[in-house]
């Protein structure tokens, strides 16, 4: 079951100028992906992230972490993009067509945004796709096989690691300042497809509402900010986003 999507949204998104979207894991969980808080099948329910995803815990075992992680990204490589990738693409098109802006800030590092056609992504969790290398930085994409061994080496003969933030680390701060800014000039907010828990991300509805932003909460359960959003919209975001973004910007 869902929610219908309210009037005031539809119109809302026909109107804005300036779009900011955050998307975490329930936006690709219908590729397949899993998420890290849902009860049953969240990442987090098998593993203790305390155990997986921190420098301490690469840096006391960094051939079952570096394993772990590039199990995941194995796991990226066989998925695709979903209706709900595809729809925050086309309005992200619809959006500029009409003079407008459009920022997609997600806390996911899959790249499946991308690879719908999402144009605008900042990727406050860096990217799974991109090891980089713990003694001379250098940070490459790799999209092919299992590595060859764990950790995998560097060139320079350095370890390199998953490209992705770890608990206790800080965001990228281009990402943040960017993101920061996109904020300060929306006119309507969406938090979609997030437990809306982790920080700084879990904040952004606030800049957005500062700033005089709608905002809007797309999501299969409630969250923290579902009190807080001017909407909240319980449900599927492959099954929401298709219908509001066609709703919205049907010819
Ligand atoms: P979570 O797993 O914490 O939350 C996913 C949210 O999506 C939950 O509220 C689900 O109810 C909801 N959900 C699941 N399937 C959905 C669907 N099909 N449609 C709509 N909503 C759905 O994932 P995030 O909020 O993304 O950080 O977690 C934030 C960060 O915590 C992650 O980026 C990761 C994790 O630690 C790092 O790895 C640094």
């Amino acid at each position: 079951m869902r929610d219908t999507i309210p009037s005031g949204v539809i119109e809302a998104l026909r109107g804005a100028k300036s779009v900011v979207v955050l998307s975490g894991a329930g936006v690709s969980a219908e590729s397949g992906i899993p998420t890290f808080r849902d009860a049953m099948e969240g990442l987090w329910a098998k593993y203790d992230p305390m155990e997986l995803a921190t420098p301490q815990a690469f840096a006391q075992n960094p051939e079952m972490v570096s394993r772990w992680y590039d199990e995941r990204r194995q796991n990226c490589a066989l998925v695709k993009p979903n209706p709900g990738h595809h729809a925050l693409a086309r309005m992200e098109r619809c959006l500029i067509e009409r003079g407008g802006e459009f920022t997609l800030l997600t806390q996911n590092v899959d790249r499946l945004h991308q690879a719908a056609g999402s144009r605008n992504v900042i990727e406050l969790h860096g990217s799974i796709w991109e090891w980089r290398c713990e003694r001379c930085g250098v940070s490459r994409e790799e999209r092919g096989g299992p590595f060859g061994q764990y950790p995998p080496q560097c060139a320079c003969g350095g370890t390199r690691r998953p490209g992705v933030v770890w608990f206790g680390e800080q965001l990228p701060p281009k990402a943040v300042r960017d993101s920061e800014l996109a904020l300060g000039r929306c006119d309507l907010f969406f938090s979609v497809g997030t437990s809306a828990v982790v920080q700084p991300a879990a904040s952004f509805v606030y800049l957005a509402k500062r700033r005089g932003a709608k905002t809007v909460e797309i999501n299969r359960e409630p969250t923290p900010v579902s009190d807080i959003v001017d909407w909240s919209i319980m449900g599927k975001s492959g099954a929401i986003l298709p219908e509001l973004v066609d709703m919205a910007f049907k010819k």
